[in-house]
């Protein structure tokens, strides 16, 4: 990152998976709510990331917010977790179909950088492979052009994290991973990332833990704020230091989900919420 263009990291990001058709409408529509930060993915599969660039550029055209406001991060996808809408020439090597995703998403976007660009997670989950470090070196490289500012890792264990570190490879500004409370809400992970000033970046904080929104103890901290238990994961989530996702397609959500950020939660009450669970 350079020291000249300090890049505002948001409090939130909004997720634009699984919206299909939705994608330009929910993606503008986060934005007239308040979101200032964008996750998608070069990944027809589970994103529509030109439908992401579409809702940006009405919101552009309708003055709420320029580019500059916006912290837009997208990803590169390993083959295998891809159909068979790829976004690169799958006969090229992993350099070159880094470059031409990287391409890709600037086009989808309309924008000539992004904030953050993530590796969508390491080829296999048995370890960081050669793979893996090929496409490092090539986002890397694209960082070094101006193409995105940080770099971040997804879906990875701390094993992979070790290994990545281990290969002398450039640390990342971000993990993004699900997050379980029943594994400590990503302990070891988050541990490893807070060592490092690695910013965490948690998704399926309340569609992996249904049983600690229905827990007494959140839903009573709820209760006692006027507040749901939603916000008061979202709320522990930053207490914390995670970088929460919420894909929510609901403008009711949308905005509980950033009043969140207001919710007092005592250091006892985050510690207990934190070791709820596992
Ligand atoms: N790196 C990866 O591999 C990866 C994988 C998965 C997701 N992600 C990213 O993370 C983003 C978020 O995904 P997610 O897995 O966390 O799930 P999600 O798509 O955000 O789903 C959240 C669920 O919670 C509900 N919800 C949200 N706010 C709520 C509130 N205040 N009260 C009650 N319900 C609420 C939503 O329902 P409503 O729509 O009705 O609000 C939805 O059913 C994705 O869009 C994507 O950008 C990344």
């Amino acid at each position: 990152m350079s020291a000249r263009h300090p890049v505002p990291i948001p409090d939130f990001l909004y997720g634009t998976a699984w919206k299909e058709d939705r994608t330009p409408a929910l993606t503008e529509l986060a934005v007239r709510m308040g979101f200032r930060g964008i996750d998608t993915a070069n990944q027809r599969r589970h994103y529509f990331e030109a439908g992401v660039g579409q809702g940006l550029a009405s919101a552009f055209r309708a003055g709420v917010v320029t580019r500059a406001d916006l912290f837009l991060q997208t990803k590169f996808t390993h083959q295998p977790g891809q159909d068979h809408r790829l976004p690169y020439d799958p006969q090229a090597d992993l350099s070159t179909q880094v470059a031409q995703s990287m391409a890709s998403s600037l086009e989808h976007l309309g924008t000539d950088h992004v904030d953050s660009y993530v590796l969508h997670g390491p080829v296999s989950a048995s370890g960081w492979t050669d793979s893996d470090a090929e496409v490092w070196v090539a986002m890397v490289k694209e960082r070094d052009a101006g193409r995105t500012r940080l770099l971040g890792v997804s879906n990875v264990s701390l094993r992979q994290l070790g290994q990545m570190a281990a290969t002398g490879a450039e640390t990342p500004a971000f993990v993004q991973n699900r997050c379980f409370a029943r594994a400590g809400w990503d302990r070891d992970v988050r541990a490893f990332c807070r060592e490092r000033k690695i910013v965490y970046q948690g998704f399926s904080l309340l569609t992996a833990n249904p049983e600690v929104l229905r827990h007494p103890l959140v839903a009573d901290l709820a209760a006692r704020r006027e507040a749901t238990p939603a916000q008061v994961v979202f709320r522990f989530a930053q207490a914390v230091g995670m970088l929460p996702l919420t894909g929510t397609t609901d403008a009711g959500h949308m905005k509980q989900d950033l009043a969140s950020r207001d919710l007092a939660l005592s250091a006892d009450e985050v510690r207990a919420i934190e070791s709820l669970a596992g």
